[in-house]
């Protein structure tokens, strides 16, 4: 059975298609083995896995790969729970992925730090590093997470979900999206809470320099446009 999670995090994230053929271009550029970092409930390597490349999932949160796992128990995707700021994987890969602001939430410089030398470990030579990024202050479009208009809706056994971007909070250098949460269950009844995503600011030339202090490369940045809902984000990449 599928976690809450799970639930939350597919309502939250799993509309978002914009950035898709970037991670489709640089897997065609360099290839698999492919490292997902943050990969959730498999947005991203699960579209990869079913381009034929073999992908490692990783994340900190074991139901949302127990979700992931139970989408694609035959679609060549091995996952791995553990936090992307310390691990040690056997396989070397020539592509190393985290999309939709996932570095933003390693807390800070020093996390990032212990992240970025842990990737350079797992780069393949000629390996590729791509993380997206963004400025959430940058927000033209009050994409990111300041109060939005619409709910993300879906009814799961007879209970329907529904999650709101209520307020963009900046504190410590770090902008925390509050939304408001809503489950109205099959009886009638309505359980209402909020939950807050503490983004870390940080700029592409920092990054850039952190990977670069790590051992990497720097090579051409992309973009990833913004969307209705979502802002648009720059992909760092690094090379190994
Ligand atoms: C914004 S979601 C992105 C999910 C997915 N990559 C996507 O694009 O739809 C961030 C993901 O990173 C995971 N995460 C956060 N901190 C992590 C860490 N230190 N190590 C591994 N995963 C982490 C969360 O559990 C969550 O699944």
């Amino acid at each position: 059975m599928i976690s809450e999670a799970a639930i939350w995090h597919d309502l939250e994230c799993g509309s978002y298609e914009s950035d898709l053929s970037c991670w489709r271009d640089l897997a065609a550029e360099y290839g698999g083995p492919i490292l997902d970092v943050g990969a959730g409930t498999g947005r991203v390597a699960l579209m990869l896995a079913g381009e034929g490349y073999a992908v490692t999932a990783l994340d900190l949160d074991a139901s949302l790969l127990e979700a992931l796992d139970e989408r694609a128990p035959s679609a060549g995707i091995t996952t791995t729970c553990c936090d992307a700021r310390d691990f040690s994987l056997a396989e070397r890969f020539n592509l190393i992925i985290v999309p939709m602001l996932t570095i933003q939430l390693f807390g800070g410089e020093s996390g990032r730090a212990q992240f970025l030398s842990a990737a350079a470990r797992h780069l393949a030579p000629g390996g590729c590093l791509s993380v997206a990024i963004a400025d959430l202050l940058d927000d033209e479009h009050g994409a990111a997470g300041g109060e939005t208009l619409d709910a993300d809706v879906c009814t799961l056994n007879g209970a329907s979900y529904s999650s709101r971007a209520v307020e963009l909070k900046l504190r410590d250098e770090r902008i925390g999206i509050e939304r408001r949460r809503e489950i109205t269950t099959a009886t009638g009844s309505v359980e209402q809470s909020t939950s807050t995503d503490w983004i870390d600011t940080v700029s592409a030339d920092e990054l850039e320099a952190e990977g670069a202090a790590a051992g990497l490369a720097i090579a051409p940045r992309r973009q990833i446009p913004p969307d209705d809902d979502y802002i648009g984000s720059a992909v760092i990449c690094l090379h190994g």
